[in-house]
């Protein structure tokens, strides 16, 4: 393989050749012999952020697990730049993908405390359910969907441990190809103007489902949904009544396309079928998480570490500024295109927006589901009556 050399936070990689995998004259990561998306740098350093901030609450050595790791890009990080990370397990199925690691580990000093395995990440899991075994932290950062990967993780997690899932099958989760959504999830999605919220909150579902099983509450502490994936931390914590508590948020999305109203019902209630605003007929979309998609003590925490020295700070800011700012926000969000076309009007501008719904008397805040998009508590009717004064 013809590698090269990036530099993400404080930890330089050992990558390959972006020229030299190309196509149509640009780095393609498929066609590199060992997996490296430069893009991923922004997720990898929120990766780096929540887990100091995990790390110094818990005010002890940890350890953390990178079944997936590629070059390692991100575990190699977690051990160099993340203090009290005492060991970090990697591995990959790609036989190429080892040598890079074991390469990137002596780098960056820190060969001691790394584990590099050729291995299935489900088997690696598998070998780390045992009592002692298992770890504070498990990064599951797959192709596509992190589903085949939960199982092993949640038994492999330490009880008050963190479980990081990243999914790229934005595609089935946004109901653009829902026999898929549907396969892997067992989730019906809904294709429409706020089909990235559904989706993240479809992926969070199934992990505090299959956390649930095995008697864990699956709470999550971040999520968000930029580019090309989903991302979304966990808190597991071990008790029934907890794992009660989480299967509690699961539920149903309730979305009328003719008036723009929208609702959640909780799993194993009587779903309405018809807006009870317009009358008009409801689509559906879950079982789902309806709770909390992050919590707001996590993320200002996360908010307030000193991430300046990594190269995408400015934005990790305007996401955290986003994510506070969503929190304690109903379900759903207005597309400012979508009312406006309705009323047959241009689109007015975000600020003047967010500014009349305030006015108005609503809680209005920007989202970082969409450029365009507001989280208001006020009903469509309010929103519609705001936007035609503008
Ligand atoms: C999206 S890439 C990981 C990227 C890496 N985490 C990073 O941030 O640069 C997914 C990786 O999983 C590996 N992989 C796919 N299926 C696997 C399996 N069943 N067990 C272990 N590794 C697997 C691939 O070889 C690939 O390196
Ligand atoms: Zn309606």
């Amino acid at each position: 393989m013809i590698t090269s050399f990036a530099v993400e936070g404080k930890t330089e990689l050992e990558i390959p050749d972006p020229s030299s995998y190309t196509f149509q004259g640009k780095y393609a990561p498929f066609k590199a012999p060992v997996f490296y998306n430069p893009q991923m740098e922004f997720s990898r350093d929120v990766a780096v952020a929540a887990l100091s901030v995990f790390a110094k609450a818990k005010g002890r050595p940890i350890n953390a697990c990178d079944p997936l790791a590629g070059t390692g890009a991100r575990g190699i990080r977690y051990a160099k730049e993340v203090q009290s990370v005492e060991k970090v397990v990697m591995g990959d199925l790609n036989a190429e993908s080892i040598p890079i690691i074991i390469n990137n580990a002596r780098r960056n000093g820190i060969e001691g405390r790394v584990e590099v395995v050729h291995e299935d990440a489900n088997l690696l899991l598998a070998e780390h359910s045992e009592p002692g075994e298992r770890f504070d932290f498990i990064d599951i950062d797959p192709f596509g969907t992190p589903v085949p990967f939960l199982d092993s993780s949640i038994r492999a997690l330490k009880n008050g441990g963190l479980l990081a899932v990243t999914a790229t099958d934005t595609a089935p989760l946004c109901g653009v190809h829902s026999k898929s959504c549907i396969r892997k999830y067992l989730s019906i999605p809904l294709r429409n103007e706020f089909c990235h919220e559904t989706g993240l909150r479809i992926l969070v579902g199934s992990v505090v489902r299959e956390a649930a099983k095995y008697d864990f509450g699956a709470s999550p502490v971040l999520s968000y949904s930029v580019d090309h994936y989903f991302r979304s931390y966990f808190r597991l914590s071990l008790g029934a009544r907890r794992a009660d508590s989480a299967v509690g948020n699961l539920g149903y999305l309730l979305s009328c396309s003719s008036c723009l109203w929208r609702s959640v019902a909780a799993f194993g209630e009587a779903l309405p079928t018809s807006c009870e605003i317009c009358g008009s007929p409801l689509r559906r979309a879950g079982p789902l998480w309806t709770g909390a998609l992050s919590d707001p003590d996590f993320l200002r925490a996360i908010y307030g570490f000193d991430f300046s020295y990594m190269r995408t700070s400015k934005r990790m800011s305007k996401l955290f500024e986003k994510l506070l700012g969503e929190v304690g926000m109903p379900v759903g969000f207005y597309v400012l295109d979508v009312v406006s076309k309705r009323l047959g009007m241009g689109a007015p501008s975000l600020e003047r927006a967010l500014e009349g719904l305030k006015s108005a008397g609503y809680s209005a805040f920007p989202t970082h589901f969409h450029p365009k998009g507001i989280k208001t508590n006020a009903p469509p009717g309010a929103v519609e009556e705001v936007i035609k004064r503008l």
